[in-house]
């Protein structure tokens, strides 16, 4: 069992998807969590309940990533709430498409804002804390689109790579101060971000032919790597992208 008893894990983009296995994984694991969202105002209280039933420690908080106002205001928030940070993770994101010559300044910017700039905020805020405390552990969600390019969502994958440096760049920087940066890069996910794909028979065949494992991952099967690497049995891994792809992506 992995036991996260006594942590404050932060959770970015956690009313539905990824977001929302990871916060019900690390609250069973006995986290408080601290539950960003945005949009979703009914996935979030869908979340709540539940994580009132498994009597964790939460917060909710309603803000956009991508806005450094907001940022800020969560990590004040979550040290008033909980008086520490021990877990950040880096999750919420979008995936929109556009072939190059027909993407618009502004469809690149917003992608450039909500997948990676939010990560740096994340980081900025999460590292000052974690410094202080002299520990803390922050995961990063990147895509294997970030590793080998995705056609018509380039700025989608031009993010996800930059997460990937992002994670060794502050692996090292941080490394002395007691934290650890590390990433994970899933490959096809069946959560809403992938549904109008996975919804159509001729690309889903298309899809699972890539896929050696010939199944797609649950946000659950994602939410799983992501607690190991929160926990103490990581505690020596840092910099390091995991890949949970069913091996579509083999690189390490
Ligand atoms: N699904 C896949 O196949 C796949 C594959 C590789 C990587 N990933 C990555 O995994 C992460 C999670 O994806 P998912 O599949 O779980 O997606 P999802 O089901 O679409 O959920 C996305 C989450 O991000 C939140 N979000 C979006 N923009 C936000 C913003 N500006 N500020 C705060 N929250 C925001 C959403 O909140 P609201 O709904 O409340 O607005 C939602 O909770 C993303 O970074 C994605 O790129 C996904």
């Amino acid at each position: 069992m992995i036991s996260l008893k006594g942590k404050v894990a932060l959770i970015t983009g956690a009313s539905r998807g990824i977001g929302r296995a990871t916060a019900l994984r690390m609250a069973r694991a006995g986290a408080r969590v601290v539950c960003n969202y945005l949009h979703s105002k009914e996935a979030a209280r869908t979340l709540e309940k539940e994580l009132k039933r498994l009597r964790a420690g939460y917060h909710f908080y309603r803000g956009d990533m991508s806005r450094a106002k907001d940022v800020e205001r969560m990590f004040r928030e979550t040290l008033r709430k909980f008086k520490k940070l021990d877990i950040l993770v880096a999750n919420a994101g979008i995936w929109k498409g556009a072939p190059i010559e027909e993407m618009t300044e502004p469809e690149w910017d917003e992608t450039m804002d909500v997948n990676l700039k939010s990560v740096y905020l994340c980081c900025h805020h999460a590292a000052r804390i974690m410094k202080e405390q002299r520990r803390g552990t922050m995961i990063l969600v990147s895509s294997t689109a970030g590793q080998r390019g995705e056609a018509f969502h380039s700025h989608y994958a031009a993010t996800k790579g930059a997460v990937i440096s992002l994670t060794k760049s502050l692996a090292t920087e941080l490394g002395p101060h007691g934290i650890t940066v590390n990433c994970i890069a899933p490959g096809w996910v069946d959560t809403d971000m992938s549904a109008e794909p996975l919804a159509d028979p001729i690309e889903m065949e298309k899809i699972l032919a890539l896929i050696p494992l010939r199944r797609l991952a649950s946000a659950d099967d994602i939410a799983g790597p992501i607690l190991f690497l929160a926990s103490d049995l990581a505690r020596h891994i840092t910099g390091e992208v995991l890949n949970v792809n069913g091996g579509s992506v083999l690189c390490g």
